[in-house]
């Protein structure tokens, strides 16, 4: 058992890439890929629990709070989380401090993968992917020097009863758009999709992805796939796709990820 775990949710790999960035300056540190279907709950041993997930429509993806319900923490263990998101956080710490109280935690943002929600540029502060990338590296290494030496934030997270409830009704919404994902013709059934889907919600049929609504919405099969081949309404033909550039896809589809 690692002296350090950090359990991650990411769609497109920018939680990921924090949790990497955190976990090497750590050192010794497992991060566990949440999933709908939990891998590793037993996180009694660890020294430093952590969680890292982005914002979903106003809060945590349900699969976090679902995960981090299973997880066994011994009581004393030093906690943290880091929420990322485009602009507000929303609720999601607040929601998971109820499960797992929280000793530290911080707020992040950077470029939104939300693709038929927002044009990249409504990511605040407004700045490049560059810029934005720069940033979250330069916060992952003040964030792990602060979680070394265990250090604690003041206040509790505040739930905000508007995030709340549009956090609520998200898996809804999440399930009504999925009906909208198209697969075209360039698809070549490389499978990628299916590997990288959080939820099993992908399957390959007669050479080609089918999608499912069982839909979190993390959007990793559309913004990865190799040919473009996934779209969520004609808008997403036309914008421009987003993944972390340190992250690829079949990082993303690992359970477990050792850092010395
Ligand atoms: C379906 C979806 C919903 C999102 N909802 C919000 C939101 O409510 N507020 C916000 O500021 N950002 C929102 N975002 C932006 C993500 O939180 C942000 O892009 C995050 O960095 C993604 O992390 P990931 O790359 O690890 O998946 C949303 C993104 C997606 C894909």
């Amino acid at each position: 058992m690692s002296t350090n775990i950090i359990y991650c949710y990411s769609g497109t790999g920018n939680c990921l890439d924090m949790a990497k960035n955190i976990a090497r300056e750590l050192g010794d540190t497992d991060v566990v890929m949440m999933r709908s279907f939990p891998a590793v709950t037993d996180a009694s041993e660890a020294k430093r629990v952590g969680f890292i997930f982005p914002c979903f429509g106003g809060g945590a993806p349900a699969d976090v709070l679902v995960y981090a319900r299973h997880i066994h923490i011994r009581p004393g263990t030093y906690t943290f989380a880091v929420s990322q998101s485009a602009s507000y956080a929303g609720t999601g710490l607040a929601e998971l401090n109820r499960i797992v109280p929280l000793d530290y935690w911080r707020t992040v943002t950077h470029q939104c993968s939300c693709i038929w929600l927002f044009p990249h540029t409504l990511m605040m502060p407004p700045c490049t992917p560059e810029e934005a990338q720069k940033r979250s590296e330069k916060l992952a290494t003040e964030i792990a020097h602060e979680v070394l030496i265990m250090a604690k934030t003041e206040k509790k997270p505040r739930r905000n009863i508007l995030n709340a409830a549009e956090n609520k009704g998200w898996p809804m919404i999440a399930k009504k758009k999925a009906e909208g994902f198209r697969v075209s013709d360039s698809c070549i059934a490389c499978g990628q999709c299916v590997k990288l889907c959080p939820r099993g919600n992908i399957r390959l049929e007669n050479g080609k992805a089918v999608i499912g609504t069982n839909c979190a919405q993390c959007l990793g099969c559309l913004q990865f796939c190799p040919t473009g081949a996934i779209s969520l309404g004609s808008i997403t033909d036309k914008r421009e796709h987003y993944h972390n550039p340190n992250v690829k896809a079949t990082d993303l589809m690992e359970k477990v990820i050792h850092f010395d």
